[in-house]
C-alpha cells in the first residue's frame, strides 16, 4: 500500500508529496468513520458506515478567479483533534434539549507549488453523521478581494444509489414534487438530498450555517459523483469574500434506518450559538389567516370586488382565532402593491401604506385586546431594492401594532430576483446566491430589533440558523398546501411523508396544513367573472392525514389554513387542531421509509402531553407502532383521529373514526391507514 502511494504520487507528478498522509476520524460510537488523504497532491475525504462505503474518496478544494486556489500539489502539513459532548438548550424547536457529541479533526493543506499557501478543512463526526468545511486563514498569499470561483468538494455517492431529490436549475426553485432515481441517472439537486445505497444505508447531503457564501447544490460531475455548484452573482463570481472566512458546513447524515435521518441534530449542532440573547419574545403558536381564501380564489389580494383584507374580515377572523385559542391572524393583501400583476410588479409594493378599506392600527389594537396578534405580511415579488428601502420603517410600523412575526415573500422565478447595484443598474440574482444569503440575514436581523420573528417564502433553504437566529422561525422552501389549490399537478399522496425525509431535514416548514373543505374548487365560484380553479386541484389526502400533519411536519408557526367556516362544519376534527402544540420538549420518529410513510411522535412543550401523527403515500398500510416514548407502564387516555375502514382519500376522504381508548406505555398502538391517510393522537395521562 505505502509503495503503491508512492508510486502514484511519482506517477502524478511534480509536486504531489513523496510521502501521502491518511488521517481518520469516527464518530463516538465508531460506527462513522471519515478518511482524509492528501494522496497524489489531492486533498481528498472518504465516508462509511460500519466498514460499508457511503461516499467513496472525494476531492476537496477551491478555486479563485485572482489568486492561486487549492486544486492540486497539496500535502497535509498539520492536524489538529478534539472531541466535544455537551448539551445545549433551544427557545423553542423539536425539542428543548439537544446534545452536541462529536470528534473533531482539522486537517492542513499547504500548496506544493506556487506562492505559500494553506487551507484547513474541518471535520466534525457525530453519530448520525459528519460535517466538514474550509477555514481560510489570512496569508500573504490571499490577501484582498477574494472571488471564488469554484468549490472543487465532490460526493462519490455511487451510480445504482437511489437518490430522492428536487433539481436545482429550474424556474420553480425548491417548489417541485420530489423526484427519485439511480443518483447515476440525475444531473441536478437541490440538497438537503437523500439517499439509499445499495447497501441500506441511508444518508443525506446538506449544508449547515450558510453565511455570507452562495448556497450549496449538486451537480453531476460523472454518474454518481457529485459535485459541490455554488450560484453566480450576476455578471460576477459564486462568492465573495476576504481571508480570513469560514465555509458553511457540508453535511453528511447517516443512518442504517430512514428514520435515523430524522432523529439527527447535526445541522443544529453545526450552527453558532443565539446572537440574540434574551428571545423570549419569540413565540411559537398556531394562527389562521385571510390566505387559503384568495388561493381558492374566494377573495383576492387586490381591490376587484372581492378584497380579503378589509377591517370587517379581519375582525371575524381574530375573533375566530380568540375563540379557539390561536395566538396569530396572518393578513395578506393587505398593503399597496396588489393591484394588477403583482407578480411581476415588485417595484410598486408599499410596506407601509395599508389599503383604504384595512384600518390597521385598530386591527393590532382589536386583536390584542382579543389575546390575539396580527401576523404581518411583506409580498416582496423578489424586488430587494424596493423592500430594503422601506424595510426598516415597515418593521417600525408593524412593531407600533403589536406584530410579533410577519411572513415575507419571494414570488418570482429562479434567477429573477431584483437587485439594484451601486451604479444604480437592475441585476437579476438567485434566491439561493449570496446575495439573497445575505438579504435574509440583513431582514433578520432588522427584524430583531423590533421583537418579530420571520416566516420566509419563497426563500432561501434553511441551514439551522434559526440556532443563531431564533427569530428566523419558519419558513417555505417545498411545494405547500397552495399547490392543491393550483398547483398543476397538485400534490401527490406520497408528498408528505416524502417532505418528511428531505425537505424537513433541513428544518420547519410553514407548510399549511388543516384543509377541511378537500374539494375547494367545487364550491360554486363567488362571482360569476372569477371561475375557481381545476376541481381536479385538491388535496389528495383523507381528512384524517390533515390532521396527522401537525405532528409529522414541524413548524414553530403552524397554520390552520382553512376557512373558518369550514373548521365551523367540522368541530369534531378540528378539536385536534386546538389541542395539538407547536412547540416540543422532544421529538421521536419512530417508523417510516422515504416517501412511503412515517410516523412521529413528539411531547407538548407546555402540556407535556404526547401527539403521535403518521401519514401513509397512496398504499393503504397497517402500522404497529410502539408506544415506547410514554411512561413505561402508565396509562393514558389515547384521543384517536384514524380513518375509518373504508376511507380512500381520492373516493371517500372524510370517513374519520374519533375514539378514546385506554392505552399504557410500552403498548404497541396498532392503526390502520387508508390510501393516503394518516392518523393524528393526543395521549393524556390518566389521573393527573
Ligand atoms: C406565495 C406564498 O407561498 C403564498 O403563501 C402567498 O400567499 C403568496 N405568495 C402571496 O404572497
Amino acid at each position: 500500500m505505502r509503495i503503491w502511494t508512492k508510486l502514484a504520487a511519482l506517477v502524478i507528478g511534480i509536486g504531489a508529496p513523496l510521502h501521502a498522509e491518511t488521517l481518520t476520524l469516527a464518530s463516538p460510537d465508531g460506527r462513522i468513520t471519515v478518511t482524509v488523504s492528501d494522496d497524489g497532491g489531492l486533498a481528498t475525504y472518504a465516508v462509511s458506515y460500519e466498514g460499508e462505503g457511503v461516499i467513496a474518496p472525494s476531492r476537496l478544494g477551491m478555486l479563485f478567479a485572482e489568486h492561486h486556489g487549492f486544486e492540486r500539489d497539496l500535502a497535509i502539513t498539520g492536524s489538529a483533534r478534539a472531541a466535544k459532548d455537551t448539551t445545549w438548550e433551544q427557545p423553542w424547536g423539536e425539542r428543548r434539549l439537544v446534545r452536541d457529541q462529536h470528534n473533531e479533526l482539522a486537517v492542513t493543506f499547504a500548496a506544493t507549488t506556487g506562492p505559500a499557501r494553506q487551507i484547513t478543512v474541518r471535520f466534525r463526526a457525530f453519530d448520525s453523521g459528519i460535517g466538514f468545511r474550509y477555514e481560510l486563514a489570512e496569508q500573504a498569499a490571499l490577501q484582498g478581494d477574494i472571488a471564488i470561483v469554484e468549490e472543487l468538494t465532490q460526493f462519490g455517492v455511487g451510480e445504482q444509489t437511489t437518490m430522492w431529490y428536487t433539481p436545482s436549475d429550474e424556474f420553480n426553485r425548491y417548489e417541485y414534487v420530489t423526484r427519485s432515481g439511480p443518483a447515476g441517472k440525475v444531473d441536478d439537486a437541490h440538497t438537503p438530498a437523500t439517499f439509499r445505497n445499495p447497501a441500506g444505508i441511508h444518508f443525506a447531503i446538506h449544508e449547515a450555517a450558510l453565511v455570507d457564501y452562495s448556497s450549496m447544490s449538486l451537480g453531476s460531475l460523472r454518474a454518481g459523483n457529485f459535485e459541490a455548484r455554488l450560484r453566480n452573482w450576476s455578471g460576477g463570481p459564486k462568492v465573495k469574500t476576504k481571508a480570513p472566512f469560514k465555509s458553511p458546513w457540508r453535511t453528511i447524515q447517516v443512518a442504517r434506518d430512514a428514520i435515523g435521518l430524522i432523529n439527527s441534530d447535526i445541522i443544529l449542532n453545526l450552527n453558532e450559538p443565539n446572537k440574540l440573547g434574551d428571545v423570549s419574545w419569540v413565540e411559537p403558536g398556531k394562527y389562521i389567516g385571510i390566505w387559503w381564501a384568495m388561493h381558492i380564489k374566494d377573495r383576492s389580494w387586490g381591490r376587484d370586488g372581492i378584497h380579503g383584507a378589509t377591517t370587517a374580515e379581519t375582525k371575524s377572523y381574530i375573533d375566530f382565532a380568540a375563540e379557539h385559542g390561536f395566538s396569530g391572524v396572518l393578513v395578506e393583501g393587505w398593503n399597496i402593491g396588489w393591484d394588477g400583476d403583482w407578480f411581476n410588479n415588485g417595484d410598486l409594493f408599499r410596506f407601509t401604506e395599508p389599503m383604504p378599506d384595512f384600518d390597521l392600527e385598530e386591527l393590532g389594537r382589536y386583536a390584542q385586546s382579543k389575546g390575539v396578534r396580527l401576523i404581518g405580511h411583506h409580498e416582496t415579488s423578489a424586488n430587494i431594492a424596493n423592500y430594503e428601502s422601506q424595510m426598516e420603517a415597515a418593521f417600525d410600523l408593524y412593531q407600533s401594532v403589536g406584530v410579533r412575526a410577519v411572513k415575507t415573500g419571494y414570488v418570482a422565478d429562479a434567477g429573477d430576483v431584483v437587485r439594484v447595484d451601486d451604479k444604480g443598474l437592475r441585476r437579476y440574482e438567485w434566491h439561493d446566491s449570496q446575495f439573497m444569503v445575505g438579504h435574509h440575514l440583513r431582514v433578520v436581523e432588522a427584524a430583531a430589533k423590533r421583537q418579530i420573528a420571520i416566516n420566509a417564502h419563497e426563500p432561501v433553504k434553511d441551514t439551522g440558523l434559526r440556532r443563531t437566529y431564533p427569530n428566523w422561525m419558519t419558513r417555505e422552501g417545498a411545494r405547500g398546501m397552495e399547490f392543491n389549490a393550483w398547483g398543476t399537478p397538485p400534490n401527490p399522496p406520497s408528498h408528505e411523508p416524502m417532505l418528511a425525509f428531505t425537505r424537513m431535514l433541513a428544518g420547519p416548514m410553514d407548510f399549511t396544513p388543516g384543509i377541511f373543505d378537500l374539494r375547494p374548487n367545487e364550491r360554486p365560484p363567488v362571482r360569476a367573472d372569477i371561475p375557481r380553479g381545476d376541481p381536479s386541484n385538491r388535496p389528495q389526502t383523507t381528512l384524517a392525514k390533515q390532521l396527522a400533519l401537525y405532528v409529522v411536519l414541524y413548524s414553530p408557526l403552524q397554520m390552520a389554513a382553512d376557512l373558518p367556516e369550514n373548521y365551523e362544519a367540522r368541530m369534531d376534527a378540528f378539536q385536534f387542531i386546538k389541542d395539538v402544540e407547536a412547540d416540543w420538549e422532544e421529538s421521536i420518529a419512530l417508523a417510516g421509509e422515504v416517501g412511503e410513510y412515517v410516523a412521529i411522535a413528539r411531547q407538548g412543550r407546555k402540556s407535556k402531553e404526547w401527539f403521535l401523527g403518521a401519514v401513509s403515500d397512496e398504499k393503504a398500510r397497517d402500522l404497529s407502532l410502539p408506544l415506547s416514548f410514554l411512561e413505561p407502564g402508565k396509562q393514558y387516555r389515547a384521543q384517536i383521529y384514524r380513518d375509518g375502514a373504508d376511507a380512500d382519500w381520492d373516493t371517500n376522504p372524510y370517513a374519520i373514526v374519533i375514539e378514546e381508548k385506554l392505552v399504557a406505555g410500552g403498548d404497541t398502538f396498532a392503526v390502520r391507514l387508508a390510501s393516503s391517510g394518516g392518523v393524528a393522537v393526543r395521549f393524556i395521562p390518566v389521573g393527573e
